[in-house]
């Protein structure tokens, strides 16, 4: 088994690059299942353990995929077999993106239904009823779920959550579909904005993306299109805490900073200075542009998050921006609106000395002087980002177990933290 070991108390500097987007990539590798004709070639995608995955699942379907470096060119053209098997599923929940575009270029499909998962029970209900809504007859067997139509009909589909993969997946859906589908209360996430453009090179025609209501109108076939991801604005804002709990000095040079506006005014608020080096346009969401970041004041100061859908404080930067509040003067309180179970990283936390207490969705932290390393245990793929990262502030070694959780979203993650002067290696043991 593979293990993390950090060597605590190194400050970081230099200048890191930050890799595509894992939450873009995975549906815009989804919706290249639309394109009936021609070849789409994706560049900047990373090298991930779930990106591997979608690809293993689109090549079982009989889609042809070439990837060299960081470029991945899709035929799916002679795609026929319209499964997704539960042994993928079951290590990659977003395989359920899969399900629109194979409905409704396809007529039928076959994905297994994601069970429970570390961080809440994450259903697809809001996935099923917006497919049903557009006139797919979907039944649940065998744990299953069986989708057949015909041509899918533009439908009026309010969420009563917000569901980013929801969104997409209704969207690739609707983008083939007879007529004109409106989704209400529709995620609002820089990736949302990224699948977007995509599908209207493919030929699709959409409005209002990055805003409540999404309008598409349907058009009878889509090809292949040519596109680049946007930077991940997770691993940008991790690499922005990582200067932070180090009290290090770093310039990233891509990163979304107009995607990250929540996080970075409560970096300020905490005591960071995050400087954009060019200039920035605010509506320029998925363009990654030069920032220094370093600790603005000598101590990190307390303060409360509460996660919510974009443009909220975004769920999977929780797990990180904790660490730094463990290290803040002062109590701080984080709520967690969107998962029921995201805090299993207080308690790994808790045994490198940090003060955090949780009830229900909400955990106080109390501010310590220090951390120290201690053997910890990942949980999910933030959390993994968390340990990580209050490694890099304790005192001594931290050796995190379970290490394949953080493969699935954080491409080289050590080796671009030791490119900054951290001391990270992995074992296999
Ligand atoms: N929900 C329902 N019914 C549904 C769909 C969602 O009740 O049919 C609920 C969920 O249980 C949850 C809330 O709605 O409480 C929001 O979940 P959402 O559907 O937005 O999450 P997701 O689409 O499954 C994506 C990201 C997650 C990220 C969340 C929230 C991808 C591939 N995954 O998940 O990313 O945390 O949105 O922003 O885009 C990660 O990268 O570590 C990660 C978990």
């Amino acid at each position: 088994m593979e293990s993390i070991v950090v060597k605590g108390g190194r400050k970081i500097s230099g200048e890191v690059v930050i890799g595509g987007a894992k939450n873009s990539a995975l549906p815009l590798i989804a919706a290249t299942l639309l394109a009936e004709n021609g070849k789409s070639c994706l560049e900047n995608i990373p090298n991930l353990r779930d990106i591997n995955t979608i690809i293993r699942l689109l090549e079982g379907m009989g889609a042809e995929i070439n990837r060299s470096d960081s470029s991945l060119t899709v035929t799916t053209t002679a795609v026929e077999n319209c499964q997704a098997p539960y042994e993928l599923v079951k290590t990659m929940r977003a395989s359920i993106l899969v399900l629109g575009p194979l409905l409704a270029r396809f007529g039928k499909a076959r994905v297994s239904l994601p069970g429970g998962c570390a961080i809440g029970a994450r259903p697809v209900n809001l996935h099923i009823r917006g497919l049903e809504q557009m006139g797919a007859e979907i039944e649940v067997e065998h744990g299953y779920i069986i989708g057949r139509s015909k041509r899918l009909k533009g439908a009026d589909i309010s969420f009563d959550v917000t569901t980013v993969t929801g969104t997409e997946n209704l969207m690739m859906a609707a983008v083939l579909a007879d007529g004109t589908t409106h989704l209400r209360n529709a995620a609002r996430e820089p990736e949302i904005i990224d699948l977007a453009v995509f599908l209207r090179k493919m030929g699709a025609r959409i409005t209002g993306e990055g805003t409540h209501t999404i309008v598409i109108n349907g058009v009878k076939k889509l090809n292949g299109a040519d596109y680049q991801v946007m930077p991940d604005r997770i691993e940008a804002g991790t690499f922005m805490i990582a200067a932070g709990i180090s009290d290090g000095d770093i310039i990233i040079k891509n990163a979304p900073l107009a995607a990250l506006g929540s996080l970075v005014s409560k970096l300020h608020e905490i005591g960071l200075a995050v400087e954009p080096l060019t200039e920035f346009k605010e509506d320029e969401l998925l363009s990654g542009i030069p920032v220094r970041i370093k600790r603005q004041t000598s101590g990190l100061h307390s303060l409360d998050v509460k996660t919510m859908p974009y443009p909220g404080f975004p769920t999977d930067m929780q797990a990180q921006i904790m660490t730094l509040m463990a290290l803040a003067q002062g109590t701080s309180v984080i709520s967690e609106t969107i998962f029921e179970n995201r805090f299993m990283h207080v308690f790994e936390l808790q045994r490198m000395g940090a003060d955090i207490e949780v009830e229900g969705r909400t955990a106080v932290v109390r501010g310590v002087e220090k951390l120290s390393g201690a053997p910890v245990m990942a949980s999910d793929l933030r959390a993994s980002a968390g340990l990580i990262l209050a490694g890099l502030a304790a005192d001594g070694e931290t050796v995190m177990s379970r290490v394949y959780h953080l493969d699935r979203g954080y491409s080289g993650f050590e080796k671009k933290l030791n490119a900054l002067g951290a001391d990270i290696k992995r074992i296999n043991e």
